[in-house]
């Protein structure tokens, strides 16, 4: 792995968590507080997964809005590919050059879908992508708990093909995402999703603002 200077934040929880709405309000915060956030290509900008590159973009296309069912361990290791490309194109030289990204979803999404909902096993899934992670984890992980019928119906009525598998598969990822910060503790953060948005972006912002100063970064203006 390349020398790393900059700060890894993931969000990550069940569809309609409200972790993207919470990524974006959080690279505005940690912008605000003078820290270099988001790919030095796109300052501020939020990084979702699956995506983030061209080809993973297109893989992303592939896995949400693909006409047939694919085999778990394809989905995986798609999932995989996608997340192989980010780290090598993105992460670590963005980390290389001190840059603060935060990601909307990361490995501890497979862990919990592929792993946990989908019963591959959680060691199996992390031992797929470790090859393509280089070493690299999260500094901090925070994940937004939230009752998965909550979740679903916020995820509205134009649902991608993970969503439209329904309310089974969601509990299980919320199970498999406890098991995730149980396995993990030292960089998982359960926080309580299902409350005012303004008190969910203030404990983000407060787990988010620790990681940076754990990772020796100072805040300017
Ligand atoms: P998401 O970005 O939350 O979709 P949207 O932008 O429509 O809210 O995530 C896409 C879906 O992919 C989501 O259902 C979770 C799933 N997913 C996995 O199953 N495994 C993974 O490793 C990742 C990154 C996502």
């Amino acid at each position: 792995m390349s020398e790393r200077n900059g700060v890894l934040i993931t969000l990550e929880g069940c569809d309609g968590c409200g972790k993207s709405t919470q990524a974006a309000l959080l690279c505005e915060r940690l912008a605000a507080c003078g820290l270099p956030v988001g790919p030095s290509s796109a300052p501020g900008a939020v990084i979702r997964e699956p995506g983030g590159t061209a080809a993973g973009e297109a893989v992303r296309d592939i896995l949400l809005h693909g006409l047939e069912a694919l085999a778990p361990w394809t989905e995986t290791l798609l999932y995989a590919a996608a997340r192989a490309e980010l780290v090598e194109h993105v992460l670590l030289p963005e980390l290389g050059a001190g840059r603060v990204l935060v990601l909307d979803r990361f490995i501890d999404s497979s862990l919990a879908y592929q792993g946990f909902a989908r019963g591959l096993g959680i060691d199996a899934v992390l031992a797929v992508n470790a090859p393509g992670l280089r070493g690299l984890l999260p500094d901090l992980t925070i994940v937004l708990d939230v009752d998965p019928v909550v979740g679903l119906a916020r995820a509205g009525n134009a649902p991608d093909r993970i969503e439209a598998e329904g309310l089974d598969l969601q509990r299980r990822v919320a199970t498999g995402f406890a098991a995730v910060a149980r396995r993990f503790p030292e960089r998982v953060r359960l926080i309580d999703g299902f409350r005012d948005i303004d008190l969910v972006a203030a404990s983000v912002r407060a787990a988010a603002l620790e990681a940076v100063a754990d990772a020796g970064l100072r805040l300017g203006g």
